[in-house]
């Protein structure tokens, strides 16, 4: 893998994902690249890590340094689906501990490992961030709400089988390299790739009450200047 060569479409996509940040900035490019990276190989390698290191001008140690720090940069050969089960504590209280101890039964596999076929990796994940619709599993980063045992088991038996089932709310389901390569900030222009619809009623609730409150976000000025970058070596 060290000598792999990237194709000259992510090359051509890592000089354009560079160019959106300004002048003296273009590390801050390194997390959509290590997404890029992954959307070819399936994963971060060693020549990955490489290829980021060389677009950005950054030693390979610290390239390496951040893809270790995010779970999102998956370090070993990954699935087509990443079937992520939320064990945090209220998930975990509503049935998450059974549905991974059932579906790494159904699988054959444990954290971070994959069928012999290549189809699924299976982890545990600490709040998928929906605990509004718990127990939570979610398949590429697209939810799939209250599942049981019996519902998850299906789900992989279906994605097994070459199905693509609808995540329960968001947009369609799509592959680990895809998705990737939407979060290196390349939007997927089929059909059904963005969410349509309301938010559900949980998440709903939530809103009418912080209304109900007066509770509103912060406002958010996109014209707000970057501050400049410090100068290096003590120059003024
Ligand atoms: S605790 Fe499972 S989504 Fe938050």
């Amino acid at each position: 893998m060290a000598d792999f060569e990237f194709s000259t479409e992510t090359r051509a996509r890592a000089q354009e994902i560079i160019a959106r940040y300004p002048e003296g900035r273009q590390r801050s490019a390194l997390l959509p690249l290590l997404h890029l990276v992954q959307s070819e190989q399936g994963q971060v390698t060693p020549a990955g890590v490489a290829f980021c290191a060389e677009q950005l001008g950054l030693t390979k140690a610290e390239v390496g340094a951040v893809a270790t720090f995010y779970t999102m940069y998956k370090r070993r050969p990954t699935g087509d689906y990443l079937v992520s089960v939320c064990t945090n504590t209220l998930c975990g209280l509503m049935g998450g501990d059974e549905i991974y101890a059932s579906l790494s039964q159904t699988l054959g596999v444990g954290m971070n490992e994959t069928t012999a076929d290549g189809k699924i990796t299976l982890e545990h994940a600490e709040c998928l961030a929906a605990c509004d619709y718990a127990p939570i599993v979610t398949v590429n980063y697209e939810f799939y709400d209250n599942m049981t045992p019996e519902k998850a088991t299906d789900l992989v038996r279906r994605l097994r089988g070459s199905e693509r089932p609808m995540p329960t709310r968001g947009a369609r389901l799509c592959t680990l390299k895809e998705m990737s390569l939407q979060l290196a900030g390349f939007a997927d222009e089929r059909d059904g790739a963005v969410a349509e619809g309301p938010a559900g009623a949980p998440t709903l609730a939530g809103v009418a009450l912080a209304e109900q409150a007066g509770v509103g976000a912060p406002g958010y000025d996109p014209k707000t200047p970057i501050p400049a970058a410090p100068a290096k070596d003590g120059a003024k």
